[in-house]
């Protein structure tokens, strides 16, 4: 697997980008920083599998350049993009078209060039979806979640696809409830069926309204240091609860023990980072993704 991280500069031509290489680079994750992304170790195999001659690169961009980035991938005749944190917000601004759930969720984390376009998608929600599925075999429609740290923006695009996919409540948490707030107004307006709810992490009701919901989801940052704690009170969880972590690393967050003790089925957050990945990859070549072969790969990094 190649593990060099290209700069801006690096594009500057498709010579200089491909030297010393045997196949073109022809898609890349953009992120600042990127070098911890775990996407080549899915998509490269992916490729390769299929029998498609070409690298799939890292590329830091510094924040406000990634229309820049966009274009310049554009010009060299690249398939498309994958964009993580922080640019999936710009990334939408930089598209010529934008997918329905990207609409909605107001973010973009897959490009694909067509005929001299910048066009972009989510598969971050939909993949959230399909994980669900995959892990506790049931689906959002009819739902009552509870999301925990709602106040980031997996928070924002895995709410956003509860109401899309018709969960009947979503209960938003998270310690500073302006933000919350706010999501929560916009969400209210666009989706009529799904009941929206805000609570601050530390309310004391947090827990009875917690043990009303079915799927409970940590989509805050906290777990992601091996010594954190979990965000909410381990007498939060029921055994009838399925508790997922969008954190796959550590494999098992603070917040995803306390659910085992109380007796929840859990998962965490490497079946979204697949989805999405998959999703992604059906994107640039429909039908063609090889999701054991994109599994292994990723499960190789995590
Ligand atoms: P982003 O995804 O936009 O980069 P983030 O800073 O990583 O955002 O934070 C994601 C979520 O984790 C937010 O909901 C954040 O809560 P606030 O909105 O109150 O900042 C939550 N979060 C981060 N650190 C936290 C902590 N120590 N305790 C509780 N929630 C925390």
């Amino acid at each position: 697997m190649n593990t060099d991280v290209y700069q801006l500069k690096d594009l500057a031509s498709r010579d200089g980008l491909d030297a010393f290489h045997d196949k073109p680079a022809i898609l890349a994750v953009i992120g600042c920083p990127v070098a911890h992304s775990a996407s080549p170790a899915m998509h490269q195999p992916a490729l390769d599998a299929c029998g498609i001659d070409g690298r799939y690169i890292k590329l830091e961009v510094p924040v406000g350049r990634v229309m820049e980035a966009l274009q310049h991938l554009n010009e060299l005749g690249f398939v498309g993009a994958n964009v993580t944190v922080p640019h999936k917000f710009a990334a939408l601004d930089a598209c010529h078209k934008v997918d329905e759930a990207a609409r909605q969720i107001g973010a973009v984390n897959t490009i694909r060039f067509v005929e001299g376009e910048i066009h972009g998608w989510n598969t971050d929600g939909p993949g959230f979806a399909r994980a669900i599925e995959e892990e506790f075999a049931s689906r959002l429609p009819g739902m009552r979640v509870m999301i925990v740290g709602a106040g980031g923006g997996a928070g924002q695009a895995i709410a956003t696809q509860c109401a899309i996919d018709g969960a009947q409540r979503v209960i938003l948490v998270n310690r500073t409830l302006e933000k919350i707030r706010s999501l929560a107004t916009v969400l209210e307006r666009r989706f009529s069926s799904t009941q929206f709810h805000c609570i601050g992490l530390d309310d004391p009701q947090l827990c009875g309204v917690a043990r009303q919901c079915q799927l409970l989801i940590n989509t805050s940052s906290v777990g992601l240091r091996p010594d954190d704690s979990s965000p909410v009170n381990a007498s939060c969880f029921s055994p009838h609860h399925w508790v997922y972590d969008t954190i796959y690393k550590p494999p098992l967050t603070q917040f995803l023990r306390d659910a085992v003790k109380q007796g929840a089925t859990v998962a965490n957050g490497f079946s979204m980072l697949l989805h999405q990945g998959v999703l992604a990859y059906d994107i640039w070549y429909p039908g063609r993704a090889p999701l054991d072969i994109m599994r292994a790969g990723l499960r190789s990094v995590s």
